[in-house]
């Protein structure tokens, strides 16, 4: 091989290391970058994270994360109660939707009836029946709180309940608190 094509060859091999883009998708440096083609987008299998399917939906933003729609401050639950109110009406469309959502993530805890007995609720504190008195004289931002922030024993619901889901599961409570009287 003549020697200007060896010659190129190394020049173009220390072009090309030195003019890679900074290090992006978990690789670490141009050179590792070139050694570990086959992982693309994720070529550095070593140092990416791993997240099991399960877990995940209980993972926050990254911290470096930049909001795109502006972050929401945990409020304390009664300056909640004071302040926030629903962005929108309640109607059949949304009722259904928190019709969904309450089945999905508060029923095992609170009940089919809504009455605290659901299957797991034996393992710990009953809670309460959210059809009671009690949780009938909450104001809606008193509850919103709750699911986005959680109580003693209950979970905060902020990463797995929009903001939005959570106003449209106080519709449905709303309304399955006028419908079902107790
Ligand atoms: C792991 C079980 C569990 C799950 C799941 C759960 N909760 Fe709770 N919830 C509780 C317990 C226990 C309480 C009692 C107080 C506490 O823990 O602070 C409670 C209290 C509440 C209260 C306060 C009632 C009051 O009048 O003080 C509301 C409202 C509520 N939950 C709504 C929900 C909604 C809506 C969901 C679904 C997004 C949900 N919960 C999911 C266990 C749960």
């Amino acid at each position: 091989m003549p020697r200007s094509l060896i010659a190129s060859l190394v020049v173009g091999l220390i072009l090309t290391l030195f003019t890679m883009p900074g290090p992006r998708h978990g690789f670490e440096s141009a050179v590792q970058s070139l050694t570990h083609w086959s992982y693309y987008p994720n070529r550095d299998m070593r140092n990416t994270v791993g997240v099991p399917a399960q877990k995940i939906v209980n993972r926050g933003p990254d911290s470096s994360s930049v909001p795109t729609i502006g972050r929401e401050l945990p409020l304390d639950r009664d300056v909640a109660a004071e302040r926030l109110h629903s962005p929108f009406p309640s109607n059949e469309a949304s009722i259904a939707k928190g019709d969904s959502v309450f089945h999905k993530f508060c029923v095992p805890c609170h009940g089919m009836a809504m009455a605290g007995d659901g299957p797991v609720a034996a393992n710990f504190m009953p809670p309460p029946d959210l059809l009671g008195q009690q949780t009938r004289n909450r104001k809606d931002g008193y509850i919103y709180s709750y699911i986005r922030n959680g109580g003693v024993i209950m979970p905060s619901y902020g990463f797995q309940v929009s903001a939005e889901e959570a106003w449209n599961v106080i519709h449905y409570l709303r309304h399955m608190q006028q419908t079902s009287p107790r």
